[in-house]
C-alpha cells in the first residue's frame, strides 16, 4: 500500500434518505455503513441535521457504538449537537453550515464570520476526543482562521468545481480546481490535515487524487446512487480504483 494513500470516508445520509421516503426500518443506514467498511471504507461519516431528514439520532447512536472503522460525525455547531458529539464521542465532529431549506450543504462554513461562536464548540468537541474538522471554502481566509482557532482538520468544500465539471464549463472547472489544490496546498502548509468533499465522483475523484496534500476524501450521494446499479461493493471498489490512480499519476 502506498505511503501516501487517500483514505476514503464514505457518507451514508442518503441510505436513510430512502428509508424515510416510507417511513419504515429499510433500508438500514447502519448496515450500508458496515458493508461500506467489509468492502474498504476507512471511515463512515453521517449527518445528524436538525430537521432528521435521513440520519435519526438512533442511526447515530448505532453507528457510534457498532462501527470497526472511525465515525465522523457531520454536524452544525449547535448546543443540541454537540451535546449529542459528548455523549457518543466519535472519532471525528466535522461543522458545517445548516439551513433548514438548502438541499444539502449549499457552502462552506463561515469562519471568519462565526469565530467566537466556533472557537468555544471546537474546544468542547476536542475535549471530548473528537478530532474536529471543518467543512470550508478553499480559500485563504478561511484556511487560516480555521488553523487559528485550533482545528486540527479542514474539508474543502469541492461542491463548486463539481457542479462546473458537471455543466460542462471547462474555464470554471478549471478554475476551481486550482482553486482547491492551492487551498490544499496552503492547508497542508499551516500543519492541517486536509480532506474534500461534496459531489465528487468517479472522474472528479480521480482528478483531485493528483493533489498529494489531500489526505481523504468524503463521499456520499454518488457512490450510494452507483450502488443502486451495481452495488455498494462495486462502487466502492470502482472508486478505491479512481483514487488510486488519481493518486499515482499525480
Ligand atoms: N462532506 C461534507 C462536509 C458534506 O456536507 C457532504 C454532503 O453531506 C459530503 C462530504 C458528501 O457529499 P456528497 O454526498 O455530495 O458526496
Amino acid at each position: 500500500m502506498p505511503k501516501n494513500r487517500l483514505r476514503l470516508g464514505v457518507n451514508v445520509d442518503h441510505v436513510a434518505t430512502v428509508r424515510n421516503a416510507r417511513g419504515g426500518a429499510v433500508p438500514d443506514p447502519v448496515r450500508a455503513a458496515h458493508l461500506a467498511i467489509a468492502a474498504g471504507a476507512d471511515g463512515i461519516t453521517a449527518h445528524l441535521r436538525e430537521d432528521r431528514r435521513h440520519i435519526r439520532d438512533a442511526d447515530m447512536a448505532r453507528l457510534a457504538r457498532e462501527l470497526s472503522k472511525p465515525l465522523n460525525f457531520e454536524m452544525a455547531a449547535t448546543e443540541e449537537m454537540i451535546g449529542l458529539a459528548e455523549q457518543l464521542k466519535p472519532h471525528a465532529a466535522c461543522l458545517v453550515p445548516e439551513k433548514r431549506e438548502e438541499r444539502t450543504t449549499e457552502g462552506g462554513l463561515d469562519v471568519v464570520g462565526q469565530a467566537a461562536a466556533l472557537a468555544p464548540a471546537i474546544a468542547r468537541l476536542a475535549a471530548a476526543g473528537c478530532r474536529v474538522s471543518l467543512f470550508i471554502e478553499p480559500d485563504e481566509a478561511p484556511i487560516a482562521m480555521a488553523a487559528k482557532l485550533g482545528a486540527p482538520v479542514v474539508e474543502l468544500h469541492t461542491g463548486t468545481w463539481c457542479h462546473a465539471v458537471a455543466d460542462g464549463h471547462a474555464d470554471k472547472a478549471e478554475a476551481e480546481f486550482q482553486r482547491l489544490a492551492r487551498g490544499a496546498v496552503f492547508a497542508a502548509s499551516l500543519g492541517l490535515e486536509v480532506h474534500a468533499g461534496h459531489g465528487l465522483d468517479y472522474d472528479t475523484a480521480r482528478k483531485l487524487a493528483a493533489v498529494p496534500a489531500f489526505v481523504e476524501f468524503n463521499i456520499g450521494h454518488f457512490l450510494i446512487g452507483e450502488a443502486i446499479f451495481v452495488g455498494l461493493a462495486t462502487a466502492l471498489a470502482t472508486m478505491r480504483r479512481a483514487m488510486d490512480e488519481g493518486r499515482a499519476a499525480g
